[in-house]
């Protein structure tokens, strides 16, 4: 028996990754720039033993099956091609915060997979090729590999199965003093996931090719706004990424907001008018991410509990990548 445990933030898309290149191996269409967010993490061990009967997969408790366990399956047979290591696995996963729902589940649990399942088949992959794995099976999930501030590139134009593509980071946690907090907004999970809202927005809104143009363009200037410590540009090119991309899935009738997600954007830029520094950005789900500096946490966390229709607020800070823990702080 082999075994590894692994632990992953999610991480917070300032430029966002929406629409995938027209071929196999899940290529981002677009160039994007996250934060890694502590506070939030999913706990991962795989292990492998010739005496398991088939991969068995549980998360937060639940055993999966049809596409949720195919998805983390398909990983585990990459690993296993690898490895030339046929033994079946076991997979138990649990994040500390709602899975599906526009929180990144998918970002921290692949990333905590991709390098569980790496080091329990005895794999001497370094951060880089652990992100090509995880990338191929959510790209968010290739960001969480590291800490900081990191980014993705688009695939290649024509890009095969075969090619590498890994995030990288940009910036370490430290570049920059920033809080994050997120306004939740429902305890339901998302009726139509990422993977799936891309393509329905790829194929029928007609602003899609305006997004593919913008969002390299958007994704350049906020790289440089973040390496020109730039906070109130890297706030106003998040928004602006945030909206863009759902402007385009909003044409194609893919609506993730809720009235509190607009009303969590009105107070944001209210106390942006009585002279706070703080931005939102809003991902495939209805829940609200704010940047703020570290001193303006307080009045801003206030007042996003005091929208109605905000259920609570989380606090996040900026994390390191993913690691591989302890079993015993896994439990
Ligand atoms: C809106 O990485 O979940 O959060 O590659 O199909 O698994 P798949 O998509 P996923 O999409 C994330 C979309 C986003 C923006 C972002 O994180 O860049």
């Amino acid at each position: 028996m082999n075994g590894a445990v692994a632990l992953a933030h999610p991480n917070f898309a300032l430029s966002k990754y929406w629409g995938k290149r027209d071929c196999a191996g899940n290529f981002p269409a677009v160039p994007s720039l996250s934060v890694t967010v502590a506070g939030f993490a999913t706990r991962t061990s795989v292990t492998f033993d010739a005496s398991y009967v088939g991969d068995r997969v549980i998360v937060d408790g639940d055993e999966m099956s049809g596409q949720s366990r195919a998805r983390v399956v398909e990983l585990l047979d990459r690993v296993r091609h690898a490895a030339c290591d046929a033994r079946p696995a076991r997979v138990i996963s649990s994040s500390d915060f709602p899975a599906s729902s526009g929180l990144a589940s998918s970002a921290s649990g692949f990333a905590a997979l991709a390098l569980a399942a790496v080091r329990a088949a005895g794999l001497d992959w370094d951060a880089t090729r652990v992100s090509d794995l995880a990338r191929r099976s959510s790209a968010s999930a290739g960001r969480s590999l590291f800490g900081g501030f990191v980014e993705l590139e688009a695939g290649a134009p024509g890009a095969t199965e075969n090619d590498l593509l890994a995030a990288r980071p940009v910036a370490p946690a430290a570049h920059i003093p920033l809080a994050i907090l997120v306004a939740i907004t429902s305890d339901a999970t998302k009726a139509v996931g990422s993977s799936d809202g891309m393509r329905w927005t790829m194929n029928r809104s007609p602003f899609a090719r305006a997004w593919l143009e913008e969002a390299p363009k958007l994704h350049t200037e906020l790289r440089d706004a973040l390496l020109a410590r730039d906070f109130v540009r890297l706030g106003e090119l998040s928004e602006a990424s945030a909206l863009a991309m759902h402007a385009s899935a909003i044409a194609a009738g893919l609506i993730y907001w809720r009235g509190a997600t607009l009303d969590s954007m009105s107070t944001v830029r209210a106390l942006r008018d009585d002279g706070l520094k703080a931005y939102f950005t809003v991902d495939a789900g209805p829940h609200v991410k704010v940047l703020v500096r570290p001193e303006d946490i307080d009045p801003v966390q206030s007042a996003l509990e005091a929208t109605p229709g905000v259920l609570r607020v989380e606090r996040g800070r900026v994390g390191e990548g993913a690691r591989i823990v302890d079993p015993e702080e896994a439990s």
